[in-house]
Parts: structure tokens; sequence; C-alpha cells
């Protein structure tokens, strides 16, 4: 990692952390001794002695001519290797970088992210084939997935350079009278200690910490109310609602009385979806394989926390229309968000049935195969709903570019699922952590290049379309997407 960094010049820091695994490859003992080294220094000093080992004695490097420092080190070349050779080799070391940047690179610490594709290089490499399926499937054969990033790359910023002070920039927005420090959110992600053990309790910590939203799945591997005290306070609980409207009734009662303030009703996944790459996998439909037991089905009647106990006298079997809204709105005192709207037309009736916010979504390209992206999406849901309530979108936001188009085109939170879930399962809530900050980073940067203090100035004019997307990660069924 550090050598793959080590030419950029940009960062100081990582340079002299370069020479001072260097120091310590040739001296493991002194490695040893030394009280204050990152929690992966042992990868990092036998990386570099193997390093060493193979390139035999280190060939000069270029000195700096005023002052005969090296500054630029000599490639740590195999001895022996001829002139063609070492061109391949270098050849091999640029193509290396290069596929990094475009599908993520496998890293040890969450410092080394340099985008959140680093991310997930590193959980794919680090995870059970059959659950990174499950997070890494589209429907068919992926084109919704693939249209929900064209559709952020087919627009365009229109950058400011000198109108607009940036000095105080702040990120802040409010939802429902709640003030949270940027209008990046965690969606809600099912059975999330499937890709790290602290799984729901480790993004809540991270998100609590940095002031993040955070919405739970119902298929949660955790319980509401030990990823509320982890939170910090009581957060966002997400609804896939059963025939029977008792069982429904139960959970909300059961997360209102921990406190929760919203509740986010799915209603993407209703008409089913055709996730081919789960039965491929055998992840989904063969929970039967002993290993599988350990977590899905391991005792007659085991059920995931927010599906356990709400078992008592069977309530109406209640069609889902858009009465179910009205239903769920007398049935709480928590606000009501629809989740998977796409539509002018059923953002008009959510807003006209008492939903106190519309989602749009098209669960990360998991349910039908539109191939529409959110973003194409946006615009008519925030005219449908004409300003009455919030508006939250997701599906392929992985830069802070996107943010900050969501906001433009009239979104007031953004967003992500995969991206912080592959920091989890790189890095538990550290690489929740580094993911927020990513993202954040990156969307403050947009913001000073449009010259925009706060969210309410980051409107339309800031984006324009362009005919075809460029589409630089347009890598099949793999990474990067
Ligand atoms: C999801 N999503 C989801 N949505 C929901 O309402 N309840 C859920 O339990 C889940 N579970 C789930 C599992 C996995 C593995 C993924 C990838 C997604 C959808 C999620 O909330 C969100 O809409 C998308 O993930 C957003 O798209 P990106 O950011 O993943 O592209
Ligand atoms: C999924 C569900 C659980 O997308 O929302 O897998």
């Amino acid at each position: 990692m550090a050598e793959r960094q080590g030419n950029s010049g940009a960062s100081v820091g990582r340079a002299s952390r370069r020479s001072f695994f260097k120091l310590l490859a040739g001296s493991p003992l002194l490695a040893m001794a030394y009280p204050a080294l990152p929690p992966n220094w042992p990868q990092a000093v036998a990386r570099e002695a193997r390093h060493r080992a193979a390139a035999g004695p280190r060939p000069a490097g270029v000195p700096c001519p005023d002052c005969g420092t090296e500054m630029v080190f000599a490639p740590s070349a195999g001895a022996g290797r001829n002139a063609a050779q070492e061109t391949g080799a270098a050849e091999q070391d640029r193509n290396r970088f290069l596929e990094g940047q475009l599908t993520g690179q496998v890293i040890e610490s969450p410092d080394e992210a340099i985008n959140v594709w680093d991310m997930e290089a590193t959980t794919h490499s680090g995870n059970l084939p059959e659950h990174w399926a499950y997070l890494h499937l589209g429907v068919d054969d992926f084109e919704t997935r693939k249209a929900n990033r064209e559709g952020f790359q087919r627009l365009m910023i229109r950058p400011r350079r000198l109108s607009g002070d940036v000095s105080g920039l702040d990120t802040s927005v409010e939802l429902f009278g709640r003030r949270w420090d940027s209008p990046l959110f965690l969606c809600p992600v099912a059975a999330l200690q499937a890709f790290h053990t602290e799984g729901e309790v480790g993004c809540a910590r991270a998100a609590g910490a940095r002031g993040t939203l955070v919405m739970q799945s119902h298929a949660s591997s955790q319980a509401y109310e030990e990823i509320a005290e982890a939170n910090g306070e009581p957060h966002w609980f997400q609804l896939y609602a059963v025939p029977d409207w008792n069982v429904n009734k139960r959970v909300l009662d059961r997360v209102s009385a921990a406190g929760c303030p919203a509740v986010v009703w799915t209603i993407d996944l209703l008409g089913g979806s055709n996730r081919e790459l789960a039965r491929r996998s055998l992840g989904i439909d063969r929970y039967d394989q002993p290993f599988c037991q350990n977590c899905h089905q391991h005792e007659p009647g085991y059920a995931r926390p927010m599906r356990r106990d709400v078992g008592g006298p069977a309530g109406p079997r209640v069609p889902y229309t858009w009465d179910y809204v009205k239903r769920l709105k007398d049935a709480t005192t928590m606000k009501v968000i629809v989740k998977g709207i796409v539509t002018r037309e059923e953002a008009e009736l959510a807003v006209e049935h008492g939903a106190d916010g519309v989602f749009v979504s098209n669960h990360g390209g998991r349910a039908e195969n539109s191939l529409r992206s959110t973003i194409d999406s946006l615009p008519e849901v925030v005219a449908g709903v004409r300003g009455r309530v919030p508006v939250f979108i997701d599906s392929g936001v992985r830069r802070g570019t996107d943010i900050f188009k969501a906001l433009a085109l009239g979104a007031d939170a953004v967003g992500i699922g995969r991206p912080y879930v592959w920091g989890l399962g790189a890095f538990g809530d550290r690489g929740v952590d580094k993911v927020i900050d990513l993202l954040l980073d990156e969307f403050r940067m947009t913001m000073r290049q449009t010259r925009t203090s706060a969210i309410d100035q980051i409107r339309s004019e800031f984006v324009m379309e362009r005919r075809s997307p460029i589409m630089m990660r347009g890598n099949r069924l793999g990474f990067g997407l």
C-alpha cells in the first residue's frame, strides 16, 4: 500500500510513514519495541520485508539536485532482470494502479481507502461468496444497478469560481425537527452480521458519532433496542409489512416504545424481484446447508430479532393499497415515510394519503428491472410532492458529487446502502466511519467548487444534463458499480 501511494507526491505523511516502515522492515526488533504503531503494522512490516527480499540490494534512487537527499526511490526491481523485464514489471505496476482506481484495491486499514470502491474490493476479498452475492446482486442482468450509476454520470455540474462565500460551510439539514450533520443517511440493509460480526450495532455506532441518520432494516441481525443504544439515540425503523395486521402493529408498538421517531415502509418489493445471482450462489434457496444453519434457521421457529415475539391473536389481512398509509398513520405517532416511489402520480398519492415523507428508491437495482435510475425519477417525484413533505433518495450514490446532484434536483436527504456495508465488511465500525468521511469530504469539496455554503443554496442551476453518460467504471457485473 505504501508503495502504491508513493508516487502521488501529495502526502508528506504517507511518504514519511513509508520510510518509517522501510526502517522497521530492516529491523524487526526495533519494530517490536516501537510503542505507537498503527494496528496493521505487522502486515505492513512483513510486506516491506518481502519486497526487500525480492528486490535484493536496493539500487540508488534519484537525488535532489540541490541537497542530495534521495527524492525518487528506484523501483523495487528483481535482481538479475533484464531491461525488457524491467519495463514489463513497471508497466504491470502502472496497470495495477489504474485497475485499482477503477475497481478498488484490497486495503489493510480504513485509512488507506481512497474511495468507497477500496472498501468494496476489501469486503469481497474477505466475505463468504454467498453473502457477497447477496450484497452485490442486481435483478436480471444488473441493468438497473448500472442505470443508477449512469443516471448520476449523465448529470454535469456547473461550478462557480468567485461568486459566493464558502468560509463557513454548513452541511447540516433538518428533518422532522431534528438537525443532522449532513443530508447523508444510512439506508436499511438486511442481515448486517452477514458482513461483520459488529453488524447493525457497528454501523449505528459509527453513524451516531458522526451525526448521521440511521435506518434499520426490519430484517436486521440485531434488535432495535441494542442498535439504538450504540447509536446514542433512537433511530428510524424500516417496516416490511406482513399480511396479518396485528403482527405489524406489534412491531410498530415495540419500536415506538423504544423511542423510534419514524418508520419507513418499503413497498418496492411487493411485486417480487428476480435475483438470479442469489439463486446461482445457493445462498438464498439452500439455507439447509450445515454452515448456513449457524445463522439462518438453526432451530425450529427461529426468526430474526425484529420478527420474534410478535405472536398473538391474528388480525385482519389488509390489502396493500394507498389506504394502508392511512392505516399506518392511524396506528402510530411515528412519522411514516414511503420507500420505493419512482413516479409523480404515486408521489402525489402518497402525500394525499398522509405520508410524512416520500423516498425515491429502486432498492439499489434489486427490485424491478425498470432500467431507470432513481436520479432520473427524482424530478418528477419532487414535482408531485410540491414541497409538502421531505423527499429522500438512494440507489447508486457513490460520490460526494452524487449527493450534490440529488440535492440540486430537489432531494432533502440522500442515502447509501452498499457503500457503508462495504465499509462494515472491511473494517467494522471503523470502515463505516471512513465511508461516511470519504463521501462527506467529497461532498464538501463539491460545495466549495460550486461556492455553495449551505444545503439550501444547492439548486438545479448547478446541474445540467448530458446526452450520454461517461461510464468509466462499466465493468459488466463486477466491481465499481
Ligand atoms: C437492501 N435494501 C433494503 N431496503 C429495505 O427497505 N429493507 C431491507 O431490508 C433492505 N435490504 C437490503 C439488503 C441489501 C444487501 C442491499 C444491497 C439493499 C435496499 C437499501 O435500503 C437501499 O435502497 C439500496 O441499497 C440503495 O442502493 P445502493 O446504495 O446499494 O446502490
Ligand atoms: C433485500 C431485502 C431484504 O434487498 O430488502 O435483500
